[in-house]
C-alpha cells in the first residue's frame, strides 16, 4: 500500500525542529515506516540549492529565480526521494513543502499565487500532502524565538510585513483546506503543543 505524505509547516521560530521528531516518534510507535526529509533540500542537488536560497552573504538574485530554484529542488526531491518512498509503502514526513512556497514566495515576496500554481501543477504531477501540520504563532513570538539564532538566513532577516504575509497566507490556505490542515497553536507551552500534535496525528491514523 502507498505510504502517506505528511508535511510540517510554520513561520520561522514556530518550533518546527522539536515538533518534527514528535510526529516521527508517534508514527514509529504506530508501526509506520517513516522517512524524514526537508525542503528546500533532501537530495544532493536540493541541499546545494538550499545553500544558495538561504545564504544571506552572496545570494543576490530576484524573486522569480528564487521561486524557480525552489521548484528545481522540489522536482529532484519528488522524483528521486518522495515518490519512490511513497510507492514503497514508506510514510514521508517532510519539513516544509509547497505550502511554504505559497506562504514565503507568495505571501512574503508577493509573487502571484497563480504563477506558483502553474509550477506546482507542472512539477508535482498531482502529488499533494495527505496531512499538513501548521504550527501557528504570532510574528512577534516567532521573532523572539528565531531571534536567538546568531546567523539569520535570507527569510529570518525579513521585516515583519513579510512575516505577516507569510503567516496570513498559511492561515488562509489552512482555512481553504480544513481537512488536510491541522492548525496547532504553537505559542503554547511545548508540552501542550506536543500533546495537540499527538492527538491530531492519532486521530488521523485511525482514518487510514
Ligand atoms: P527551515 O527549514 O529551517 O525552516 O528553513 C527553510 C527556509 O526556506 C524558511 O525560511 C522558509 C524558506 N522556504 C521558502 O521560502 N520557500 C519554500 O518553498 C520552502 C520549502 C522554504
Amino acid at each position: 500500500m502507498r505510504g502517506k505524505f505528511i508535511t510540517l509547516e510554520g513561520q520561522d521560530g514556530a518550533g518546527k525542529s522539536t515538533n518534527l521528531s514528535v510526529i516521527e516518534q508517534t508514527l514509529l510507535k504506530a508501526g509506520k515506516p517513516v522517512l524524514v526529509t526537508r525542503e528546500p533540500g533532501g537530495t544532493q542537488l536540493g541541499e546545494k540549492i538550499r545553500e544558495l536560497v538561504l545564504n544571506s552573504d552572496d545570494s543576490q538574485f530576484g524573486d522569480t529565480a528564487e521561486l524557480l530554484l525552489i521548484f528545481a529542488a522540489r522536482a529532484e526531491h519528488i522524483e528521486s526521494v518522495i515518490e519512490p518512498a511513497l510507492k514503497n509503502g514508506t510514510w514521508v514526513l517532510c519539513d516544509r513543502f509547497t505550502d511554504a512556497t505559497y506562504a514565503y514566495q507568495g505571501g512574503g515576496r508577493g509573487i502571484d499565487q497563480s504563477r506558483i500554481k502553474t509550477l506546482e501543477n507542472f512539477v508535482q504531477n498531482g502529488l499533494h500532502p495527505d496531512l499538513t501540520f501548521l504550527l501557528d504563532v504570532p510574528v512577534e513570538v516567532g521573532n523572539q524565538r528565531a531571534g536567538q539564532r546568531s546567523d539569520p538566513d535570507r527569510f529570518e532577516m525579513q521585516e515583519n510585513e513579510f512575516k505577516n504575509g507569510v503567516r496570513n497566507c498559511y492561515l488562509n490556505r489552512s482555512k481553504a483546506e480544513p481537512s488536510r490542515f491541522k492548525i496547532i497553536d504553537a505559542s503554547e507551552e511545548l508540552d501542550i503543543v506536543k500533546q495537540s500534535i499527538e492527538i491530531a496525528l492519532k486521530a488521523y491514523l485511525k482514518t487510514t
